[in-house]
């Protein structure tokens, strides 16, 4: 079969299951619930579901720790439940995508219960070992990044008097890529799933699965005495491109299969990027990066012009980039990148971040609740976080000295369960998410923002109508998937201006968004507006057209967050 390239064309929903919608009063999403919620996803437009991994798991790290790669978690469904749901989206014309977790598994999966019996267990050496140092200490003094167990990324067995390595939880132990045993494992694992209907696979960390070739102790340790530049050591180490290209060999770039790759890989930037994406390579189809979306970093409008305008430029050799600014491992996009002190800012900021999103060059991905808007939610105790980060964090700075609120109150921004909190249905008990007790504490602002809410809302005040034209736009506008990308006002500290141009069809699309919370003035009419001075407003943040004086020479003042598409 002759690959289409699909996710070109494809807006792709992020459903982090376990909070989207309970249907049996478990307090936790299921299968069923995302049936339920089918003709919603269908209605917004969406195409393709990422399914954030819904594997059998003790959910240490929700399901990124995967105890057994072939089933679905029971509590989610089983496997028949996702079959049928696999076979609905499949009718609706939404495509699958299932989460591959490739650098570790959970230590109650099946291969690591056998490797720590003995050393010449077979499955042994899918994991990586180490023997003690001298004195009887961890191979090397590197911390594991959710600090837990006694914090190190390595986990002693009694089993054999060795150690094994985790990068992450001590219950997440990370798995061996020199293995032949594991890999031929792994890829036929990946063809049951493509065999069953999946259409691609997102990858978890997967530019961390090369591992240096020796552990060396690291300057500068942590509260709990171990170095946490551990993970960094682990990440695009050279040679780890040629792994996925053999991943990909054996698994979804089978001629049988038309399936997509999407890594996730921090450290990638435009300027390394033609490494992993460049096609004749065959590693992946597109990847997500943290040079904009990073849950402690903060970034200025010039920056995030620079990199966009990187990642587009790289187009020409056929890199797709993926578009997004948040997901389950971010604060919501309105609270991190937009504006939610008010209702109007907060509406208007979230039409403005999905405009820019959708607008960028690549394949769009929407993360539950974005499309309404969503904001974090802060949470006054400990107890009520989940997120591994959240609480090894708080406990480290506790040891450090600092009181309750010096430890928690810096740290919620940050906190992975800002998104994690149950999508917000509708204003009754729970937002409409479970009938029962929710698994994570639901945000108490659902009365004012809630799904069935914002789409009664009249057009001009509706995030979820917004997307959804955004979404149409896609379909009805080539210059939005094929467009040339020039930016102008680069360094301008308010506005993001581009075009996007179709040679084929000649199609002109303009960008003006003032994305901050001041009124601005926009400096100067970009060119293609003033040469071609015929210009249909295609959609705005305001629900205003546009409007420029005829020899475009007064200043115009934007509202904050106010941002236009216009066809010239
Ligand atoms: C990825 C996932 C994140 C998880 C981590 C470890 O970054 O997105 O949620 O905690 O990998 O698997």
């Amino acid at each position: 079969m002759a690959r289409t390239y699909w996710w070109k064309e494809a807006v792709i929903y992020e459903i982090y299951m376990k909070s989207f919608k309970d249907t049996d009063g478990d307090g936790i999403g299921d299968i069923r619930g995302v049936i339920e919620k089918l003709p919603y996803l269908k209605e917004l437009g969406i195409n393709c579901i990422w399914f954030t991994p819904i594997y059998p798991s003790p959910q240490v790290d929700n399901g990124y720790d995967v105890a057994d790669y072939y089933g679905i978690n029971e509590a989610y469904g089983g496997m028949d439940a996702f079959k049928e749901l696999l076979s609905k989206a499949h009718a609706l014309g939404i495509r699958i995508v299932m989460d591959m977790v490739l650098n570790h598994s959970s230590d109650e999966c099946l291969w690591f219960k056998e490797a720590r019996k003995s050393k010449d267990n077979p499955y042994r050496d899918y994991y990586i070992w180490g023997d003690p140092k001298e004195d009887g200490s961890e191979p090397c003094n590197w911390a594991n990044c959710f600090n837990d167990g006694n914090g190190s990324a390595w986990t002693y067995t009694e089993e054999t008097g060795q150690y094994y390595f985790h990068n992450y939880s001590y219950k997440m132990p990370e798995l061996n890529w020199k293995s032949e045993k594991l890999r031929e494992e792994v890829y036929s694992m990946m063809r049951g799933w493509l065999a069953l209907g999946v259409d691609g696979f997102r990858l978890d960390v997967i530019n961390r699965i090369k591992k240096p070739d020796a552990f060396h102790d690291l300057e500068s340790v942590n509260s709990l005495g171990y170095a946490e530049g551990g993970k960094k050591q682990c990440s695009n180490v050279p040679g780890f491109e040629d792994i996925i290209h053999d991943i990909a060999e054996n698994t979804w770039l089978l001629p049988q299969y038309d399936a997509f790759s999407m890594g996730e890989c921090g450290g990638v930037t435009s300027e390394n990027a033609l490494r992993y994406l460049d096609p004749e390579k065959r590693v992946l189809d597109t990847l997500y990066h943290f040079e904009i979306v990073s849950r402690k970093k903060e970034i200025s409008l010039r920056d995030y012009k620079r990199i966009e305008a990187g990642w587009a430029s790289l187009m020409e050799k056929g890199v797709w980039p993926i578009q997004h600014l948040g997901n389950h491992d971010q604060p919501r996009l309105v609270s991190k990148f937009g504006d939610d002190s008010t209702e109007e800012l907060r509406i208007r900021s979230a039409r403005c971040l999905a405009l820019l999103t959708y607008m960028m060059p690549g394949t769009p991905i929407i993360y539950q609740g974005d499309e309404i808007g969503m904001v974090n939610t802060y949470f006054d105790n400990i107890k009520d976080y989940n997120d591994r980060y959240t609480v090894g964090d708080y406990m480290e700075r506790r040891k450090a000295g600092m009181t309750h609120a010096e430890a928690l109150f810096p740290i919620r921004m940050a906190s992975r369960d800002n998104a994690r909190t149950p999508m917000l249905w509708d204003s009754s008990k729970n937002a409409g998410f479970t009938e029962g007790t929710p698994w994570i504490k639901v945000n108490n602002n659902y009365p004012r923002i809630n799904a069935e809410l914002d789409r009664s809302k009249p057009e001009a005040e509706s995030v979820f109508r917004f997307y959804q034209k955004l979404i149409s736009m896609r379909k009805e506008h080539p210059a939005v998937i094929n467009g040339d990308f020039t930016m102008y006002l680069p360094d301008d500290d308010h506005f993001v201006v581009f075009t996007r141009h179709d040679p084929q069809s000649h199609e002109i699309l303009l960008v003006i968004a003032n994305a901050s919370s001041e009124a601005a003035v926009l400096p100067e009419i970009p060119e293609p507006a003033v040469s071609q001075k015929n210009h249909e407003t295609l959609i705005s943040t305001t629900g205003n057209d546009f409007e420029i004086d005829k020899d475009c020479s007064s200043p115009r003042t934007f509202l904050p967050w106010e941002a236009y598409v216009l066809k010239i």
